[in-house]
């Protein structure tokens, strides 16, 4: 299956900010795929730009931001992949109205993410976030089946990931002060979001690792409040490191007369991955309840990347008022990072030992 994607009309020319791992493992690759021009690239460190221009044919690699804003096509897109605390400072050097896609998080924190929704205000840009887990294909095949009321009424949403994520491959998150929920569940919360709304509350306990002193907290366990009808709940352990034979990693929704499985084979045996795997039951009366297999074409790295910068460019061509993943709709995901956070150092309630 090839779930319908939202394509612009017209794609814009694409300026990227930013040359590290992500844009040359997932944001050059799925441009490649969608046939998004990438009119040229900056970097402080030119020698990145220059290797990612060679490797992506980029034909034009900026020596500063200021060329690079004296060069832009008028109706160029932005593509901010840069740490989260930097990104408000390249974003307040963007002229007014720019059409803008920056990396998550939206910051490094909830304040940071106030501060760059204030300037994208002000400012009037057209502003999103690459909460791209939303637009991965087998998102895009669930929300479908979901919408159509294929499983019923939506009531349990279940991330369950049990892997070994080799943390040393990102450095910066060394000196990050939060680094599990922020970098990584913030996709889990966002998605979940984006099934169910904002929740009224959130419960949360991230715990670092003994073997990972260095890091701050590594796995987390994260309840999304619902009421009392709908469970929303989020399970990551990045530091299980006996093998592939018990990693599992997977998004489960359920409903009142079905239920989706997805699994997230990417994060398994990382960074090689296993396949991806899309299962689903619907049941009918009368019948034992049989999982079916669908094969989704393209995964969430990287083809879900082409998703949230088709949002900034629908945006920016008008066919729609805003980008789905606007910095209006995610600061309310940053606000979900901020209440787990909060949530997880408040602590549990106590137990009461008095007999
Ligand atoms: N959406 C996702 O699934 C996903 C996945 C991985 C990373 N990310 C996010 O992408 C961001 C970048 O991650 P990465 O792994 O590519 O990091 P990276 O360290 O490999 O790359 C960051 C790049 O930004 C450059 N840079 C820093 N300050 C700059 C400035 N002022 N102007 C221009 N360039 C500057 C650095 O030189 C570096 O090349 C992070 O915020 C991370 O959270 C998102």
């Amino acid at each position: 299956m090839q779930p319908g994607l939202s394509f612009p009309e017209k794609s814009h020319p694409i300026i990227i900010i930013g040359a590290g791992g992500i844009v040359n493992d997932a944001h050059l690759p799925a441009y490649k795929i969608a046939g998004f021009e990438v009119a040229g690239i900056y970097d402080i460190n030119m020698e990145k730009a220059r290797n990612t221009a060679a490797r992506f044919s980029i034909p034009v690699v900026y020596e500063s931001i200021n060329q690079l804003l004296a060069e832009a096509p008028p109706d160029v897109v932005f593509d901010l992949a840069l740490p989260g605390n930097i990104v408000i400072s390249v974003l307040k050097q963007l002229p007014d109205g720019a059409a803008v896609l920056m990396q998550k998080p939206m910051g490094e924190n909830y304040e940071q993410a106030k501060d760059i929704l204030q300037l994208t205000r002000g400012r009037k840009m057209i502003a999103g976030v690459n909460f791209q887990l939303r637009y991965a294909p087998f998102i895009v095949a669930a929300r479908e089946i979901i919408n159509r009321g294929g499983i019923g009424e939506l009531c349990d949403i279940e991330v369950n990931v049990n892997v070994y994520t080799p943390w040393p491959l990102w450095d910066f998150l060394y000196k990050a002060p939060r680094v599990e929920i922020l970098y990584h569940s913030i996709h889990y919360i966002d998605l979940v979001r984006s099934f169910l709304g904002n929740p009224s509350g959130i419960y949360a306990k991230t715990v670092k690792h003994p073997h990972m002193p260095d890091l701050a907290s590594v796995r987390s366990n994260i309840i999304m409040d619902y009421g009392d009808m709908i469970r929303a709940n989020i399970l990551t352990n990045h530091c299980h490191q006996f093998g592939l034979h018990n990693q599992q990693s997977y998004l489960k929704f359920e409903g009142t007369k079905g239920a989706i499985k997805i699994r997230l084979g990417v994060l398994m045996n990382y960074p090689a991955g296993i396949p991806d795997v899309f299962e689903y039951v619907i049941i009918e009366e009368g019948k034992q309840p049989e999982w079916e297999t669908m094969a989704i074409i393209g995964g969430w790295f990287p083809h879900a990347f082409i998703g949230s910068m088709s949002e900034v460019m629908k945006a920016a061509e008008g066919s729609i008022s805003a980008p789905d993943n606007s910095v209006e709709d995610c600061i309310h995901t940053m606000a979900c990072v901020e209440a787990a956070y909060a949530s997880s150092e408040k602590g549990a309630a106590k137990i009461n030992e008095e007999f």
